[in-house]
């Protein structure tokens, strides 16, 4: 094999809670996310020339050292002792800085594309330890992209994958308002003091259970918001829109500014979309990802 084409979905957070701040900086997690098809496409081929080569079709994204792809590269080389050239292009469809796990899931596209590639033969569970030392998200993205699509809940910094049962939520409506928010900053700001109405993860977790996605949609929570939201007052407003035009509940995604918002009609969410992308150059209508299935862009 001289060539491999991998899709990295995005991911929503359907659930987000902080259980507090851990002496090595990070913070306690407990999140359940899931896999959406929007997704970009990583091409990865050998090289004659030795190192890595990272090309994007994306403006704004950088390819050295500082692009976690390029690192993923660097990192399962650098354990495998492996030495051929590589070309990896990032068709990138998953905005930057937007709360959606888009650059943990092009670096977990390379690990799992590399192992591929050149038939190196790491395990899940060895992947799994690379990607972690990556980044929070970059393991459950690994999960997903080594199995159909995946929803999980994670614990620790989200390191930590327990897999949940397959639940299809059929129209889910992505809004992106066109900047970047850093993670870091968010986690950053975050107090406790801040948060009013904590996520009911056993109440989730049944609804989930049931595939229920009316009771899903109510109990979508993430107290990143309280940290987001009173910086960038749009992304309110980008909820209440959503409500108003049919979505059962709408949330941030991760540390954001991404909003999502969950629909059980298609009529509904096919009139918001309209209404959105009038007002956003980034919106998407999108359903849970399952291999196979990607956004092909509009
Ligand atoms: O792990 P990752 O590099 O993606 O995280 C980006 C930043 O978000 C970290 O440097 C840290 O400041 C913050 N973070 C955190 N707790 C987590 C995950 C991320 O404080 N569980």
């Amino acid at each position: 094999m001289e060539s491999i084409v991998l899709e990295a979905p995005a991911k929503i957070n359907l659930v987000l809670d902080i259980k507090g701040k851990r002496p090595d900086g990070y913070h306690e997690l407990e999140t359940v996310m899931h896999q959406i098809n929007l997704v970009d496409r990583i091409h990865i081929k050998t090289n004659g020339e030795a190192g890595i080569n990272l090309t994007t079709d994306h403006p704004g994204l950088t390819c050295g050292q500082e692009n976690l792809a390029y690192r993923a590269a660097q990192l399962i080389f650098q354990e495998s002792g492996c030495t051929t050239g590589i070309q990896v292009l990032i068709e990138k469809r998953i905005p930057l800085g937007a709360g959606l796990a888009g650059g943990s899931s092009d670096a977990a596209a390379v690990l799992s594309g590399i192992n591929r590639l050149f038939e190196l033969g790491y395990d899940i569970t060895q992947l799994m330890g690379m990607a972690g030392c990556l980044g929070s998200d970059v393991p459950f993205c690994l999960l997903g992209i080594e199995s159909a699509g995946a929803t999980a809940l994670a614990r620790g910094r989200g390191e930590i994958l327990q897999t949940l049962p397959h639940c299809i939520l059929p129209w889910i409506l992505i809004v992106n308002p066109g900047f970047e928010l850093s993670t870091a900053e968010a986690y950053r700001y975050f107090s406790l003091d801040a948060v009013k109405t904590r996520p009911d993860l056993s109440a989730f977790l049944a609804a989930w259970n049931e595939c229920a996605i009316i009771d899903i949609a109510r109990q979508l929570s993430n107290v990143l918001e309280t940290v987001s939201i009173p910086r960038c007052p749009l992304i309110e407003g980008i909820k209440q829109d959503m409500v108003a035009r049919g979505a059962l509940k709408a949330l941030m995604s991760g540390s954001g500014p991404t909003v999502f918002g969950l629909y059980h009609e298609e009529a509904a969410a096919r009139w918001a979309e309209q209404y959105f992308q009038s007002h956003y150059s980034q919106v998407h209508l999108v359903s849970s990802y399952s291999r196979g299935d990607y956004y092909a862009g509009k």
